[in-house]
């Protein structure tokens, strides 16, 4: 195998796996494993893809609807650039909210907002009149202006009815009025841009905001002359306007993407088939259930041994695997894999002998080695694109921020796509670096809520 090209060694300890695992393990490496040139072929049709198409001070809040929690904060920004003071309150977002009904969402969102400003009101002197509220709605929208969102669809297994082709802001709007609450959505903006905003306000060497979640996609700036569908408008051609790629719908032709069956599995069994082709194959939601249809495959076919003779049933039920069981397997320390033998036996009542849990470290290893270097593709073909190297990439989600060695794994891919000479010193920075731009994207829906609000008392 080519230096490059995994990122993870194989584990030394695979002499007395019996031959039908070998040959399984051997399949589950051909299918994961893309190569340096496979990532550059990606790279370069993302990037065709990709051509298709201050100083403010005040409270603001802002909500951050992301994939797995809400989030809800309160940011002053102070005259020192560099600093802003910031109160969270995170709120688990009910699953059974995700595919219930409109109303209930928006209620449930209004009430934690409720929760929040109150229990703020009592720390500090009252704002006069609404707060400004900057909206981080994590989904593919439309927008004509700052404080419209008409949802497109749903991504990331949401599915509530009555929501796509709607703007969201009357909807929570609605429900805040409701309950009397004195805020006001002055701006809404997906995860990335928010990211993108925030890093960029202490960093200026920060060009793209990724979010690598239980959804994947990335955002950065464009000079509105380089945007076609925006000629007609006669904007001035150097005006910068934050591009949200909605990456996660690459590839949804199916052209470049090398596509396993579980992958295809996947799609067909989604909610919406057919789309997120490039997110399916790499975002958090979708890890666990990649590696559970292997699992499932391997005991289903007669000739391969694995879990002989035990019921498997737990493990049938589609997505009972989070991406946190796996980053649990790839963080394993043990040699005998002590702790993933524990983990299937507490959470699928089901026991390991050691060739059993060699081949689930090495399905977990490939499935997440795979997002990595796939990820890296699409920052690969920003920065190829807008000719952004040197730069920084500001990036949150749980993926990036828990998920094992998916920085190292990324920052490899980058490497290999980028054509990087080796460093002569290992502290040199790479010429792209992806950082950690945690509660990111909520800082920036509150500077774009303030950039907003002194448009507007300009008359702008
Ligand atoms: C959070 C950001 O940290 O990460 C959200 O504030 C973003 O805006 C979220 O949507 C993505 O991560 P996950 O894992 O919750 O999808
Ligand atoms: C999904 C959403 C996108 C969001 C991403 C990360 O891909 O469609 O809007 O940015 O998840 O949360």
């Amino acid at each position: 195998m080519e230096c490059g090209q995994q990122s993870t060694e194989p584990r030394g300890s695979m002499a007395d796996i019996p031959k039908d695992l070998l040959a399984e393990i051997k399949n589950l490496e051909d299918a994961f494993t893309i190569d340096t040139a496979k990532l550059k072929a990606i790279t370069k049709h993302f990037v065709s893809e990709l051509e298709k198409d201050g100083h403010e001070t005040g409270t603001y809040l802002a909500l951050d609807m992301g994939g797995t929690n809400l989030r809800v904060c309160e940011i002053t920004l102070t005259q020192n650039k560099s600093e802003f003071d910031i109160v969270q309150s995170k709120y688990r977002m009910p699953e059974e909210l995700k595919t219930g009904d409109s109303e209930e969402l928006w209620e449930y969102i209004a009430d934690c907002l409720q929760q929040f400003v109150e229990a703020q009101e009592s720390e500090r002197p009252p704002v006069e009149g609404k707060i400004p509220l900057g909206f981080t709605f994590s989904y593919p929208a439309t927008q004509n202006y700052i404080d419209e969102g008409i949802l497109q669809r749903w991504t990331k297994g949401f599915d509530i009815d009555g929501v796509e082709g709607e703007n969201v802001v009357p909807m929570l709007e609605a429900a805040l009025a409701r309950r009397g609450v004195p805020i006001v959505v002055s701006a809404l903006i997906n995860d990335t841009t928010g990211t993108l905003i925030a890093s960029a306000y202490t960093d200026p060497k920060m060009k793209i905001g990724c979010i690598f979640g239980t959804g994947c996609n990335a955002a950065y700036m464009e000079h509105c002359g380089s945007i076609p569908k925006l000629a007609h408008m006669n904007l001035p051609a150097d005006m910068p306007m934050a591009i949200n790629c909605e990456w996660g719908a690459f590839d949804n032709e199916h052209k470049i993407l090398p596509r396993t069956k579980y992958d295809v599995i996947i799609d067909k069994e989604s909610p919406r088939p057919g789309q997120q082709a490039f997110e399916k194959c790499i975002a958090g939601l979708y890890l666990g259930e990649i590696f559970r249809l292997i699992l499932v495959d391997l005991h289903d076919n007669k000739d391969v041994h694995i879990f002989e003779g035990q019921d498997i049933k737990n493990l049938r039920k589609p997505y009972t695997l989070d991406s946190s069981f796996l980053s649990a397997i790839e963080d394993d320390p043990f040699e005998n894999l002590q702790e993933t033998s524990d983990l299937f036996k507490e959470k699928l009542h089901l026991s390991c002998n050691r060739p059993e849990l060699e081949l689930i470290r090495r399905a977990a290893e490939l499935i997440g080695t795979r997002a990595a270097r796939l990820s890296a593709c699409g920052v690969a073909a920003i920065c190829t694109k807008k000719n952004l190297q040197p730069c920084h990439v500001g990036a949150d989600g749980s993926v990036f921020n828990k998920y094992p060695h998916f920085k190292a794994r990324g920052a490899q891919a980058l490497r290999e796509i980028l054509d990087w000479p080796a460093k002569s010193n290992p502290r040199e920075e790479d010429p792209v670096e992806i950082l950690a731009a945690e509660d990111g994207s909520g800082v920036g829906a509150a500077l774009i809520a303030a950039l907003t609000l002194k448009r507007f008392a300009k008359g702008n």
